[in-house]
């Protein structure tokens, strides 16, 4: 058994404010250490060219448009990407902490490494699509290893209480919201943005789950 990054009363407090708002920042959520490995993968797939511009919808309603979504991607694969296998023992954590504390009932997950290359936004959407909505949870990493407010590019949220929050893309910060209800938006990043992005999901991916 691999020693758990948190405690049960932490995962607990942030539950609660997840249960409360329906998101949660988490300053600080990924160590230096797993900051760094993330960061250098996203690197070494940049180098590579092993990203793709982003689209929407999914399935027979996918679409890229530059107009909505600006952003690069590249699809984690939990067994090919061994490099960053301490993410995905993080994820496991994440996964059965929220279905302890949240009966999310989340079943697997989706994971894809981001880049908004300056200029570039994702403009206000939900994450559920309309024919596949078995996504449950929304999790955002952020990976640049240094950003000021000068570069933009906030996560904008559309919390139902209120009008919106921005939040910086900061270093090892975390964002949970949920992906059936919380409209969000990537406002123009004025510099190169990195995040791996995904989600918690109810139905095992690939299994032509409709609606
Ligand atoms: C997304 C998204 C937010 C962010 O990829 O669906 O909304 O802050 N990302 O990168
Ligand atoms: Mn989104």
């Amino acid at each position: 058994m691999n020693e758990p990054y948190f405690s049960d009363s932490q995962w607990e407090s942030w539950a609660d404010d997840l249960a409360e708002n329906n998101y949660v920042i988490l300053n600080d959520f990924l160590n230096k250490n797993l900051l760094a490995k993330l960061h250098a993968f996203l690197k070494t797939k940049l180098e590579e060219e092993e990203f793709r511009k982003a689209g929407i919808g999914s399935m027979a309603d996918f679409t890229v448009d530059r107009a909505i979504r600006g952003d690069w991607i590249y699809w984690l694969d939990k067994i090919r990407d061994q490099e960053i296998s301490e993410f995905y023992l993080l994820i496991d954590e994440l996964t059965a902490q929220m279905n302890r504390l949240c009966y999310l009932g989340a079943l697997d997950c989706e994971f894809h490494l981001a880049h908004y290359p300056k200029g570039t936004f994702y403009k206000r959407h939900l994450d559920q699509f309309k024919i596949r909505s078995n996504r449950i949870l929304s999790v955002i990493f952020y990976v640049n290893t240094e950003w000021i407010t000068a570069n933009a590019g906030q996560l904008r949220v559309y919390a139902p209480n209120e009008a919106f929050v921005d939040i910086d893309p900061l270093p090892g910060r975390m964002v949970l919201l949920r992906s059936d209800i919380v409209e969000h938006e990537v406002l123009k990043t004025e510099a190169s943005r990195y995040s791996v992005t995904g989600w918690l999901t109810k139905h095992p991916i690939g299994v032509g789950y409709l609606g």
